[in-house]
């Protein structure tokens, strides 16, 4: 089986009722492994309430070091992905210092948290937006200059930093594996955050409204939710392995030929539901947000084995079709966009 490695494994994840981290919870469930979160309690509408999973919860701030050090050490984890942050950028801009906080401040609570309760091997999740941007056609590699321009990107910047020298002044020993891993902007259903493109598009949609597209230019990296994932639980498995030379930072996102901007991604949507309907670059007050931006995944492919699997059209059909479902059928397919992951990917082993 795919990722048989986390079958009765203790598994604690923070920011699990966030998108990425509620779709990395069901695809733990799923695996047979003990899966434990720990989060602020996530709005009324959100994957995580959507997808009802018998798992245990702590809705708590990882701030708060002492609540956090217990939850750790009560739950004995074998392993820990830490996915919990302040994740807009456009909130970056309007309260950069809870920015910095949760972000830097808060995951190294979680590393010493961790360390303090034996835990062996720690994913911690950054993004692609850690790289000093040059706006230049090339894709990031994991050893290019770190930066950002706004808060969100400067404070993952940070953690980056931070990470490097936890690793050397605390880890030395090895007694903990601490991974990151960086990806790119992610699609898949059941994220309603504002100010990203595609719950803006369905959301709107649904309602009957017209999307202004800040940005339409703007080339990203997009995949769907379940590739970084994929990524996540590969790195992972090496950690719990005790394979310390994966104890470093990956990137992972699309084939560098499959990228699109963000206009293009509007154009892909409306093929999927034609009630989406866009106008372009009529928004206000435009804060900074980089232009291009590409991944150099040849680290993940060579080194740890891993490969995106659907490429966007496919990532933004399936995406697309999962709100329609839910908007308009009330059916939740996440389960079986993950069954329909999996058999790719055990074909591609
Ligand atoms: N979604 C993307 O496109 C994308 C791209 C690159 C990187 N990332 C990174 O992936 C991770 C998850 O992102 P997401 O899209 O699921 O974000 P999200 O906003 O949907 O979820 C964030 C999660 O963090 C939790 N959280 C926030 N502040 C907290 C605090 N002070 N204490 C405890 N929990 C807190 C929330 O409760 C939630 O569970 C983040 O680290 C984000 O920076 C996301």
């Amino acid at each position: 089986m795919i990722h048989e490695i986390y079958r009765n494994k203790k598994v604690f994840i923070t920011g699990h009722t966030g998108f990425k981290g509620s779709w990395l919870a069901m695809w733990l469930h799923s695996l047979g492994a003990e899966v434990v979160g720990y989060a602020l309690k996530p709005d009324e509408l959100s994957h995580f309430n959507l997808l009802k999973l018998p798992i245990k919860n702590y809705f708590n701030d990882i701030n708060d070091e002492k609540a956090l050090a217990l939850a750790i050490k009560e739950s004995k984890p074998d392993i820990v992905f830490h996915l919990a942050a302040q994740a807009l950028v456009r909130d970056s801009y309007d309260d950069p210092i809870t920015t910095y906080n949760t972000n830097v401040l808060g995951s190294m609570k979680v590393y010493l948290a961790a360390l303090q309760a034996e835990v062996k091997s720690l994913v911690s999740i950054t993004t692609d937006k850690v790289y000093e941007n040059h706006e230049w056609i090339w894709g990031y590699r994991e050893n290019d200059q770190l930066g950002g321009h706004d808060p969100y990107s400067s404070s993952k910047a940070c953690v980056e930093l931070m990470t490097d020298s936890f690793r050397k002044s605390f880890l030395a020993d090895h007694k903990m594996l601490l991974a990151t891993a960086r990806a790119g902007n992610v699609i898949g259903g059941g994220d309603w955050a504002r100010d990203r493109l595609i719950p803006d598009l369905v959301r709107n949609a649904a309602s009957g409204d017209v999307t202004p597209i800040r940005n339409p230019k703007s080339i990203r990296p997009w995949q769907h939710v379940l590739e970084p994932i994929n990524g996540y639980l590969m790195l992972g498995e090496q950690l719990l392995l005790g394979n310390k030379q994966f104890a470093t930072s990956f990137n992972f996102g699309p084939e560098t030929h499959d990228v699109a901007s963000v206009e293009e991604m509007g154009v892909l949507a409306k093929q999927n539901w034609d009630k989406v309907e866009m106008i372009l670059g009529k928004e206000p007050n435009i804060k900074h947000e980089a232009g291009l931006l590409k991944l150099d995944i040849t680290k993940a492919r060579e080194i740890l084995g891993w490969k995106p699997l659907w490429p966007s059209k496919k990532a933004t059909a399936t995406t697309v079709n999962w709100y329609k479902n839910y908007y308009l059928n009330s059916q939740i397919t996440s389960q079986e966009n993950l069954q329909e992951f999996i058999a790719l990917l055990q074909k591609n082993v």
